[in-house]
């Protein structure tokens, strides 16, 4: 008998948080931790991480004289999402590749339902539709006060179109992505992202390290 093993699937990590928080430093000091241990990682992006997803991502960013409704902003999102879960993130993970994820679905809630105002129940029918059950395993959740993440981000020069709202817009994402961690607190972790850079990675590590001997 052909006994085959099972294929051994990736992981789904995200990386959440306001701008500002030092996402970027931080996606690739993740994707190097993995590699270390000789893990095969695609680093991603949303919205974005295909070329037509990209498209959609340049759209939503642009600056704009027409108003530009909330309920488009959201599909358009889940657009790209359709394109990058089903054409990447799917295909990496049957392959057994990690996949590093500068965020996901956790944004949506976050900016669409906490910044814009879209009902919860909304967002989760189209999560629903479009990704049929796909999560990640583990969500790292960068935080810190709007006041320090904007300040680093308003320094980068010019502004996008969600960079451009008001500090209350990035608090209201704020306290919807810890509602979530606290929802559940098992994938989503929670990081100071506030402190310098060697402590936030010294409690990143720690919890990859944790969660590594779990899924061994
Ligand atoms: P980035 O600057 O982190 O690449 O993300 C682009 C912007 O898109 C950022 O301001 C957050 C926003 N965004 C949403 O509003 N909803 C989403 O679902 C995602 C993935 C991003």
């Amino acid at each position: 008998m052909n006994r085959r093993k099972p294929p051994v699937h990736g992981k789904f990590v995200t990386l959440e948080g306001v701008e500002g928080v030092g996402k970027s430093t931080h996606l690739e000091f993740i994707s190097g931790y993995l590699r270390d241990r000789g893990i095969t990682v695609l680093v991603t992006r949303e919205p974005g991480g295909t070329p037509g997803a990209d498209e959609i991502r340049n759209t939503l960013l642009a600056i704009r004289t027409e108003p530009f409704q909330p309920m488009a902003e959201l599909l358009l999102m889940f657009a790209a999402r359709a394109l990058h879960v089903d054409n990447v993130i799917r295909p990496a993970l049957a392959a057994g590749t990690w996949i590093v994820c500068d965020r996901f679905t956790d944004a949506s809630y976050a900016y669409q339902g906490g910044g814009r105002g879209i009902a919860a129940s909304v967002i989760a029918a189209l999560e629903r539709m479009v990704l049929k059950g796909l999560r990640p395993d583990m969500t790292i959740l960068l935080d810190a006060r709007i006041e320090v993440g904007m300040a680093r981000a308003r320094k980068r020069g010019v502004l996008d179109r969600f960079e451009q709202e008001q500090d209350e817009f990035f608090n209201r994402v704020r306290r919807v992505y810890l509602a979530r961690a606290r929802r559940e607190p098992r994938r989503i972790k929670v990081v100071n992202a506030g402190g310098n850079l060697t402590d936030v990675q010294a409690e990143i590590t720690a919890l990859l390290d944790k969660r590594l001997a779990q899924w061994k």
